[in-house]
């Protein structure tokens, strides 16, 4: 088992209307520089809660907000605090969140020098209607040029974000995105379904009526489209969400879904060591103050609840549960802890199982929370 690390970066030029990640519009290199310092002390605390990892750290992962507002300068004092206080692999995935018309080719080409070697691109949308609905201060000129600036760097391992399901988007609209995005061959894709959170402008929009969000039989209809097209261009879903090349599957989120360590930084960002979860605090001037005045930022911790998880994450990944791994795990046959539910599932055509493993079917992945609501 090898551990992962994720870095939070909060900031944001803007706010989209839809988004509901912790994150603070960015007020200049100053702010930044003082959130920075404190996630390097944070990072290098000797004391911090979670025990150090046995295991080499074979990915790195920044998320946010926008981890491409970073300087240079700024990213590889966090990597290097990274490096000084673990073991890195060789082979260190190293991605990046980035949004288009945030980065220039000369900072691309620092960024990789630095070690970055995945992009992970919020795209979106290609149209420019729905990127102005959605507030992302981007259009999809922006878009387009970023990735050619990224291929030009030597990102030799992108991916894309694209969100169906928006306002006003019709199969056709979603149909458009696609081929672009498919045309463009990143190594990787993902594809999700719009939400809608509560709070956010976007809610508020669609509350007042003044645009109609596609129904679930467009949506269901929209996920048909994008397992069609991806199979056709070669990329293979590996996850309900994610599409990729061979060989380009995101190692840093499949951590995630096979239950190996991921020690979390930053303002709102998780830990799990293993055995427990831990969870900094989510605001940002909580959290630089508490490390600056020497305090820890978790604000909470508990065990996590294996076995379900086990099981609930497990299904999101298109290979599924391994019945056996299970066994070896917990010590019981999961088929008799859980025979009633995995019957009643696969009766309503949500997951196949036979004597190996279980997983989704495609209308299972559709209705994904209805079939891990058996398993919480
Ligand atoms: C951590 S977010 C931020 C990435 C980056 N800041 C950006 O916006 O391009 C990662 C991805 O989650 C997806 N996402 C965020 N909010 C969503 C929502 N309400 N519904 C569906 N997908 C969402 C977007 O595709 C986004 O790129
Ligand atoms: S850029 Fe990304 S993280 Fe920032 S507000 Fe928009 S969706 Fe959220």
């Amino acid at each position: 088992m090898t551990s992962g690390v994720y870095i939070h970066v909060p900031f944001c030029k803007s706010r989209c209307s839809y988004c509901d990640f912790a994150t603070d519009v960015y007020r200049g290199r100053g702010a930044v520089d003082r959130y920075v310092n404190a996630l390097v002390k944070e990072i290098s605390d000797p004391n911090s809660e979670f025990p150090n990892p046995t295991s080499q750290i074979e990915t790195l992962y920044f998320g946010g907000g926008t981890p491409s507002l970073l300087s240079p300068r700024q990213l590889e004092s966090i990597v290097s605090a990274v490096s000084d206080r673990f073991a890195l692999a060789d082979d260190l995935e190293l991605t990046l969140e980035m949004n288009p018309a945030t980065v220039t080719p000369e900072k691309l080409r620092a960024y990789r020098s630095i070690g970055v070697n995945r992009a992970s691109f919020g795209v979106q949308t290609f149209n420019n209607r729905d990127l102005k609905l959605l507030a992302r201060g981007h259009d999809a000129t922006d878009a387009r040029l970023t990735y050619i600036h990224l291929r030009e760097a030597g990102f030799e391992n992108v991916s894309f974000d694209l969100i169906a399901g928006l306002p006003g988007q019709s199969i056709d609209d979603w149909q458009t995105n696609l081929e672009e995005a498919v045309a463009l061959a990143p190594e990787h894709l993902s594809l999700y379904l719009l939400e809608i959170h509560e709070g956010t402008p976007l809610a508020e929009q669609l509350r007042s009526q003044r645009r109609p969000v596609p129904d679930e039989d467009v949506a269901a209809e929209m996920y048909e489209l994008m397992l069609e097209m991806t199979a056709s261009a070669g990329l293979d879903q590996y996850e309900i969400s994610n599409f990729a090349r061979s060989g380009f599957e995101s190692r840093h989120n499949s951590k995630y879904w096979t239950l190996d360590p991921v020690f979390g930084f930053g303002v709102s960002a998780h830990s799990f060591d293993g055995r427990e979860r831990y969870s900094n605090e989510r605001d940002t001037n909580l959290y630089v103050n508490a490390i600056e005045s020497g305090a820890s930022a978790v604000v909470a911790r508990e065990p996590a609840e294996l076995r379900s998880e086990f099981v609930f994450l497990g299904l999101r990944m298109m290979r599924g549960v391994d019945f056996a791994e299970y066994e070896r795990r917990f010590g019981e046959d999961l088929r008799v802890r859980n025979g009633e539910g995995i019957d009643r599932l696969s009766s309503l055509g949500l997951i196949v199982a036979d004597e190996r493993r279980m997983k989704l079917t495609r209308r299972g992945a559709l209705l994904s929370n209805e079939v891990f609501a058996e398993f919480l």
